[in-house]
């Protein structure tokens, strides 16, 4: 691995996403021993003017200390110096230069590497003007070589156009392979595995299209409604929050061919296609909600229209999923918390035990909580009789690979910012597929032609998703469930 002095700069340091994920991220990091005391510094950055200490005192609590962790936390904190400024003029970002500069040349590294990492924990409507920053007056020094990077997190913009814009401006100022765009999905570890599943099993390649899968669910439930981020999740609702990036990046693993390699360009080709593959959707199959209560928050407006639930189907037209419905759906305050790809296979032809009761086939890939991957099957049941029974063959990962700690998905991500590795980060044209496909829906809710249906908090949802879901062609298991093994 590449060696020499690496600068992490966290804009937006004092802000909720870098206390709760980036700062806990680096520090998981650190732990483990990717980042080297004599190579590494953190600089917080933001237009609050507080002390080193005071920065460090606010990120504390979030770092998880382990047994012995104090000694560690607090060695942490050193790599952390804090500079102010603000996020529009040269003022604080050429503070910011001087101080990663000194770093730099403070080392007498011998590799006299300057590697800048710019995490940006901040709204999407200072990404311009930030990276133009960062561009005139924070870029690495080319005479030590190195690189800089921009790590950015969603919502990138709203709609196609205003992506589009939010791209080119960036685009502008730094090239692709520079720019690392989070979706945090792609870095849980189930997601990370289909790729795996998929292509280095005999077991799936001829199973793995319409002839035999009927039908398949991306799902992601949550138990809370949106606390404390009201102001934040009307402005976008759940199909921009959820359903648009991180529902839709997992369809693209499930139903994408194989990638020519794993080089990263192979595999985000081969995403774009399946982006690409996706008709419009049709009002029919969409199904919108709205919890009740959700409007009682006081940054909430009243009369709006935002849908905190939405049940839709996808068709991917082409060869190998040509009329198999992709079911997404991904809900607010709802009665459990879980995320979860549902493969439904089609029924046994010239099915004997028919007769009896039975479930279809179906690989059930658990993302959260209680990581597990199982096939749903009809066995025999034991004893005397001849008679069927649902079962599983059950792979949970806190039974088969305990005291394995699966790392969180930042860790991962932003380990592979360092190490220059785009696989898990979106592309470009990626998210303009992405977002072409979800537009026109999008512009109707917004101009209130398209309304959610009321639910009660604590409930499935609004009735109608599970009348769409039948009607797409999924058949529930009824007698049947599938309960995580305890240890
Ligand atoms: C975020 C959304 O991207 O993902 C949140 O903005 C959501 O609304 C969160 O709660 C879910 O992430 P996870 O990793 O807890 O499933």
């Amino acid at each position: 691995p590449e060696t020499g002095c690496l600068s992490i700069i966290v804009l937006g340091a004092s802000g909720d996403l870098a206390k709760k994920k980036t700062f806990p991220a680096l520090f998981n990091l650190y732990r483990q021993g990717f980042l080297q005391l004599n190579e590494v510094h953190i600089f917080g950055y933001a237009r609050t003017k507080i002390s080193d200490d005071e920065l460090k005192n606010r990120i504390r609590g979030y770092l998880s200390s382990g047994n012995e962790g104090a000694v560690d936390v607090s060695k942490f904190l050193q790599l952390i110096k804090y500079v102010s400024g603000s996020y529009d003029a040269a003022e604080g970002f050429l503070a910011l230069d001087k101080a990663i500069t000194e770093h730099e040349t403070s080392r007498n590294s011998s590799e006299g590497l300057s590697r800048r990492l710019f995490y940006l924990a901040l709204p999407p409507s200072v990404y311009p003007q930030v990276c133009k920053m960062i561009k005139n007056y924070c870029t690495n020094k080319s005479d030590l070589g190195g690189w800089t990077r921009i790590v950015v997190e969603k919502p990138f913009g709203k709609d196609l156009a205003s992506a589009e814009e939010l791209s080119s401006q960036i685009g502008e100022l730094f090239d692709e392979p520079q720019i690392y765009r989070i979706d945090h999905y792609l870095g849980k570890e189930l997601v990370q595995n289909l790729l795996v599943l998929r292509f280095a099993n005999r077991f799936f390649l001829p199973l793995w299209n319409r002839d035999n899968i009927d039908n398949v669910q991306i799902v992601f439930r949550e138990d809370f409604g949106t606390e404390g981020r009201g102001g934040y999740f009307d402005e976008y609702g759940i199909i921009r929050d959820i359903i648009q990036n991180h529902l839709l990046q997992v369809l693209c693993l499930v139903a994408m061919e194989k990638p020519v390699s794993l080089k990263p360009e192979y595999i985000r080709d081969e995403k774009v296609k399946v982006l690409q593959s996706v008709v419009p959707i049709k009002d029919e199959e969409v199904v919108l909600g709205q919890y009740e209560g959700y409007r009682d928050d006081p940054t909430v407006p009243d009369n709006s229209n935002t849908p905190t639930f939405a049940t839709m189907v996808l068709r991917i037209h082409n060869e190998r999923w040509e009329g198999v419905p992709f079911i997404l759906k991904a809900g607010k305050a709802l009665n459990s918390r879980k995320a979860e790809i549902r493969v439904q296979f089609k029924d046994v032809p010239g099915d004997i035990f028919k007769c009896q009761k039975q479930g279809r086939n179906e690989f059930v890939i658990r993302l959260q909580p209680s990581e597990a991957i199982y096939m749903k099957l009809t066995v025999k049941q034991p004893g005397l009789d001849m008679s069927t029974a649902q079962s599983e063959l059950d792979l949970s990962y806190r039974q088969r690979y305990q005291g394995v700690v699966i790392p969180e998905a930042y860790e991962r991500l932003i380990l592979d910012t360092i190490r220059g590795d785009q696989q898990h980060f979106v592309r470009r044209d990626e998210l303009k597929a992405a977002w072409e496909i979800f537009t026109p829906l999008l512009h109707r809710i917004d101009n209130g032609e398209f309304k959610p249906i009321a639910y009660k908090p604590g409930s499935r949802g609004p009735v109608e998703a599970d009348e769409l879901l039948e009607k797409a062609g999924y058949v529930q298991t009824h007698g049947y469930i599938w309960i995580p093994p305890t240890l």
